[in-house]
């Protein structure tokens, strides 16, 4: 079994994670969040203008910090209507709550005809023995909704319907975005690259 660090405090993110690789499977992994390393609430600032240089940032530093083997993610929603707006921002983009940012949002949106947008994930892996570090990209094409539906999931969730589909991935819950989600994507990008990676180290 390999112990692999998760940097985020967000623990919404931490079950998806976990659950996905699970359904992807991987069993030889056991996520490590950072309350079992005994750095909850340590947080890494996020001054990368790229979700790859984010996701470095959170994934080198906690495995410089403690020498676990740890990946990463950094997301955010691209809105085409917005010039691509909030992206590598969306966290911040509103003050205040999840609910807060996608009211923002909707009234950005306001009178615009093109309601389409993307979800896109950037996963980072650090091995800080063997100084490696390889990236996973993923993106889940969608719509925005006239208004926020639904209660589960995180973020902007409540407001984003997934193509393919009439309701938003909150609506939709945990089964449907495990398999279709951008960070889904990019975590089935790593388990491919993880079990070449297993086999070139067990031969
Ligand atoms: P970060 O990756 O921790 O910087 O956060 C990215 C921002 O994008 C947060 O505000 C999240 O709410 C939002 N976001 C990222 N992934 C998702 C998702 O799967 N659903 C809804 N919102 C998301």
């Amino acid at each position: 079994m390999t112990e692999l660090l998760l940097a985020t405090n967000n623990g919404g993110k931490a079950r998806e994670i976990q659950t996905i690789l699970h359904h992807l499977g991987i069993e030889d992994i056991k996520i490590l969040t950072l309350s079992d390393v005994h750095l909850s609430g340590f947080a890494v600032e996020e001054t990368g203008h790229t979700y790859e240089d984010n996701a470095t940032l959170k994934a080198k530093t906690l495995a410089d910090k403690t020498r676990h083997l740890t990946i990463a993610d950094d997301s955010g929603i691209e809105v085409t209507a917005l010039g691509h707006k909030p992206g590598v921002y969306s966290a911040r983009y509103a003050k205040g709550s999840d609910t807060d940012r996608c009211h923002k949002l909707l009234k950005e949106l306001e009178g615009k005809e093109d309601r389409s947008a993307k979800f896109v994930c950037v996963i980072v892996y650090i091995d800080p023995h063997g100084n490696e570090r390889h990236v996973f990209h993923g993106e889940c094409k969608g719509l925005i909704a006239p208004a926020l539906q639904g209660t589960h999931g995180f973020g902007y969730d409540p407001l984003f319907v997934p193509e393919g589909y009439h309701q938003t991935m909150a609506e939709l819950g945990s089964d449907v975005k495990d398999q279709i989600s951008h960070r889904a994507k990019a975590l089935q990008a790593f388990a491919t690259w993880w079990k070449g990676h297993k086999k070139v180290h067990e031969t």
